[in-house]
């Protein structure tokens, strides 16, 4: 069943989830284009995602906030627990993910299922992600950096700052 609810008649909200830990340039083109097609994009930060992450859910969402500045109908927000409470606490709206490979299609369609067994008239839509970021992730971005590779392309500008700053104080408590 789709509500009819005012996130829609105020203008079709779309919420992008994810870990962000951290965000990458894959992830911002997502939000980039999603931000194109829809009146308005809330990106939501898990609080709790299920492995734990390297970046804190307030540097997760700052470093969202800078690299999204400017983005005038982009909002960065948080949720923790199910995402189809978030969703049903936001006017029920719509889901956006990023596609990249054929991995991310089984796995982001049977949680799509899921959500939408959960909390009927919760869909999903899916980008598929533009090639040149059809291989980076978050997690492929911090082994690459953690063993000394170049990372520049493939992460905002604040982000690599974050990460060189942490790399450095580490060293500093050495
Ligand atoms: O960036 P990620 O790690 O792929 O994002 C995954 C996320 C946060 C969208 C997913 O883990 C999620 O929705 N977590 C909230 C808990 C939940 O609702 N789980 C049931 C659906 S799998």
């Amino acid at each position: 069943m789709r509500r009819d609810n005012g996130a829609r008649r105020g203008g079709m909200l779309v919420v992008y989830p994810g870990s962000f830990d951290p965000v990458t340039n894959g992830h911002l083109d997502i939000i980039r284009r999603a931000a194109a097609q829809f009146p308005r994009l809330s990106v939501a930060v898990v609080a709790n995602p299920g492995k734990s992450p390297m970046f804190t859910l307030e540097e997760r969402v700052a470093l969202l906030r800078e690299a999204c500045r400017g983005l005038r109908n982009v909002e960065i927000d948080s949720f923790e627990g199910l995402l189809v409470d978030y969703i049903r606490g936001r006017g029920n709206a719509l889901i956006v993910k990023g596609l990249r490979i054929v991995s991310d299609f089984e796995h982001e369609f049977s949680m799509a299922l899921l959500n939408r067994k959960l909390e009927s008239g919760v869909d999903t839509i899916f980008m598929p992600a533009s090639l040149e970021y059809a291989y980076v992730s978050s997690s492929s971005v911090k082994e690459v950096f953690s063993l000394g590779g170049d990372i520049s392309d493939f992460v905002p500008a604040a982000v690599l700052r974050k990460m060189k700053e942490r790399r450095t104080k580490k060293y500093e408590r050495l």
